[in-house]
C-alpha cells in the first residue's frame, strides 16, 4: 500500500490529515517529537483505518539527525513512500523574541531552517526515483510582514519561496511541490489569542490539504478566500500598510 510521511504529527492539523490519509486507505509513517502520542495516534489509526502507522522520532531543530535518519526511513521503503508533508511549526513568543535571540532563533530555525534541513533530504530522494510528492504547511503570514509577527512571518516566506524554488527544480522529476498556507486555524497555536477571524477547523484544512495534493496543485490558499485577502494585503502601497498596528 502506499504510504505518507508526515513530520511534525502530533501537530493538530497533522492528525487530521493523518485521519483524511487513513480514510483513503493510505499507511503512514508518523514523525514527530512526542513518542507517546504519536503510539496512541497510530494505533487509533490502525484501528479506524485498517491501515499501517509507523512512529519515528523526529526533533525539526536536531539538523544532525535530519540526514542519517530521514535517509533510514526512506531507504526502508524506497518505494511505497509516495508523499511528505511537513507539519510542524512554531510560532513563538513575538514579543519576546524581539530583545531574545534565543527565541527568535527557535522561530526561525523551526519554521525555515528545520523545514529545509528535511525537505532536501526528501527532495533528492524523490528526485533519483523520479516520482514522489513534497507538501508543507506555510502561512498566509508569510505573504506581508505585520509588526505582530513578523519574525514568523518571516519564517514562512522564506519556506514559501524556498518550496516555490523546489517546485522548479522538481518539475522536470515529476515530483510535485505542494505549498500550503492556511489563514487562522483552531489549534493550540491559536488558542486564546487575540485578533483571529475567520478560523478555520482543522478537519476542514486537512481535507483541504488532501484535496489540493491529489488535485496537484502549486500552492492552496485554506480556505480558498485568504488568495483574494493576501492580494489585497500585498497590493497595498508600504507608506499606507506601514501605519495601521497590525
Ligand atoms: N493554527 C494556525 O492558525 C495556523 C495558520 C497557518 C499556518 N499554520 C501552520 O500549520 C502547521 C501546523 O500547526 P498547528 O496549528 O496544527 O499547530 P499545533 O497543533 O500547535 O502543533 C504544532 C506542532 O509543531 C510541532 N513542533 C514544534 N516544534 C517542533 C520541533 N522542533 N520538532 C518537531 N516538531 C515540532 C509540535 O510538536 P510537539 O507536539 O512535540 O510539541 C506540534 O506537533 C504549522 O506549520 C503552523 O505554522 C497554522
Amino acid at each position: 500500500m502506499a504510504s505518507v510521511l508526515i513530520l511534525g504529527a502530533t501537530s493538530t492539523i497533522a492528525r487530521a490529515l493523518a485521519a483524511e490519509f487513513g480514510r483513503h486507505r493510505y499507511d503512514l509513517t508518523l514523525a514527530g517529537r512526542d513518542r507517546e502520542e504519536m503510539d496512541a495516534l497510530a494505533a487509533d489509526l490502525a484501528i479506524r483505518y485498517g491501515v499501517e502507522a509507523r512512529v519515528r522520532c523526529f526533533d525539526a531543530l536536531a539538523f544532525e539527525t535530519h540526514q542519517p535518519d530521514l535517509e533510514s526511513w526512506l531507504s526502508e521503503e524506497p518505494d511505497s513512500i509516495v508523499g511528505a508533508v511537513v507539519c510542524f511549526g512554531y510560532l513563538g513568543d513575538h514579543a519576546a523574541a524581539k530583545t531574545d535571540f534565543a527565541e527568535a532563533r527557535r522561530i526561525l530555525d523551526t519554521n525555515f531552517t528545520g523545514c529545509m534541513s528535511a525537505l532536501n533530504i526528501i527532495a533528492n530522494h524523490f528526485e533519483r526515483r523520479r516520482s514522489g510528492f513534497i507538501c508543507a504547511v506555510s502561512s498566509v503570514a508569510g505573504d506581508r510582514g505585520r509588526q505582530s509577527n513578523y519574525l514568523y512571518g518571516a519564517a514562512k516566506a522564506g519556506l514559501s519561496v524556498y518550496l516555490q524554488g523546489l517546485r522548479n527544480r522538481l518539475f522536470p522529476s515529476r515530483v510535485r511541490v505542494v505549498t500550503i498556507k492556511p489563514g487562522f486555524v483552531d489549534t493550540p497555536m491559536t488558542f486564546g489569542r487575540p485578533g483571529l477571524f475567520l478560523v478555520a477547523s482543522p478537519e476542514y484544512v486537512a481535507r483541504s490539504i488532501f484535496k489540493a495534493i491529489q488535485r496537484g496543485k502549486d500552492v492552496a490558499y485554506i480556505p480558498w478566500f485568504w488568495r483574494p485577502i493576501m492580494f489585497t494585503a500585498r497590493m497595498i502601497p508600504e507608506w499606507l500598510f506601514k501605519r495601521p498596528r497590525l
